[in-house]
């Protein structure tokens, strides 16, 4: 248990977030997280309509009378998601949380603010983040240059990005990006933040739904295992390294400044179920954080909270009091 302005908001016992994660973020893992006081997301986007996704928030709630909230992803996709929908079934759904991330939120906040649901928006610099505080985000998740998944253009890792958050916000943030145990949350504390979300380190869990191979490759990987992709295309994305990866970083290499989406489609369209559903490790690039290097086990998730809880409570208790003990 631990009172910060992040846990206040949204009724939370433990100030740690689960964030949207394509094809692991179904009500499974949000519940397990929601149910050992964390709170847990489900990703609205590998819904494939709002029909499925209003299902999968009446699943989660069969599993959890905690809150949870629902991740909705702004990229930039070919053929555009029903977004309307998807708002209607969250807020049809009762779900007073939502984890937005990509593009400006804007357009949405309005409706989702009447209806009782508090927005966090995911970013990855103090630009973003003031804009999202600007537009009337209730909160920001500031996802730093380590992250899985989506890391921005501007590479700046959180031992700068989340002190510069800290003296530019207003609304409260959490840290994201590397975060990975009790270390990780005090650390994020002691720099500024009311709390962390956990991407990567979620998915080595007991109750991830995804295939036992994708957890093992997690806990296999050190931190020197991931890669940047797509950086020429201005959609950075950090990736486990594999045999596709290298396909893909050697067709940048080759067409350089021509590269085009249609180029590397093989190594990154369709890949999610694949890798997450059947385990075929090769099958293309899927997100994972450096934090990969600090993950060395399968946790159940209410063990990895728990364990995170007493580390930070015996870090801030023991360690950091004694150093200013007189
Ligand atoms: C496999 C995977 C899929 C992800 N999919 C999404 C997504 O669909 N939408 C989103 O906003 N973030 C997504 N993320 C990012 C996470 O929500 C989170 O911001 C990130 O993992 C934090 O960094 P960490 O992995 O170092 O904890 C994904 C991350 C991973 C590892």
């Amino acid at each position: 248990m631990m009172k910060t302005m992040i846990t206040e908001m949204f009724g939370i016992e433990h100030p740690i977030i689960q964030g949207g994660m394509h094809y692991v973020g179904f009500a499974e893992l949000a519940a397990a997280v929601s149910n050992a006081g964390g709170l847990g997301i489900i990703t609205g986007l590998t819904q494939r309509s709002p029909e499925d996704l209003a299902r999968e928030i009446r699943r989660c709630r069969e599993m959890t009378d905690k809150p949870f909230g629902v991740n909705l992803t702004f990229l930039p996709i070919v053929k555009t998601p029903d977004y309307p929908g998807y708002i209607r079934a969250i807020i049809e759904g009762g779900v007073k949380v939502v984890e937005t991330a990509g593009n400006n939120p804007q357009k949405w906040l309005p409706g989702l603010h009447e209806a009782g649901v508090k927005v966090i928006h995911k970013c990855t610099s103090v630009r973003h983040s003031l804009k999202a505080e600007a537009i009337g985000c209730d909160a920001v998740s500031v996802d730093g240059f380590e992250c899985g998944g989506h890391p921005g253009e501007d590479d700046i890792p959180n031992f700068i990005l989340l002190p510069r958050a800290a003296e530019t916000l207003k609304i409260p943030f959490v840290a994201s990006g590397g975060m990975a145990d009790g270390r990780s949350l005090v650390a994020a504390l002691a720099l500024g933040a009311q709390g962390m979300n956990m991407g990567t380190r979620f998915i080595a869990t007991k109750e991830a739904p995804v295939h036992e191979n994708v957890k093992q490759a997690i806990v296999a990987a050190s931190e020197l295992d991931t890669r940047l992709v797509m950086r020429p295309l201005r959609n950075t994305e950090r990736v486990l390294h594999n045999a596709a990866v290298d396909r893909l970083l050697e067709k940048e290499r080759t067409l350089g400044p021509n590269l085009r989406f249609e180029d590397i489609i093989d190594e990154v369209a369709g890949v999610y179920p694949r890798i997450m559903t059947d385990g075929e490790m090769e099958a293309g690039a899927w997100s994972c954080g450096m934090v990969a290097g600090l993950i060395h086990d399968i946790p159940t998730v209410k063990e990895l909270i728990d364990r995170i809880m007493v580390e930070a409570n015996a870090i801030v208790r023991e360690r950091l009091a004694g150093f200013v003990a007189a």
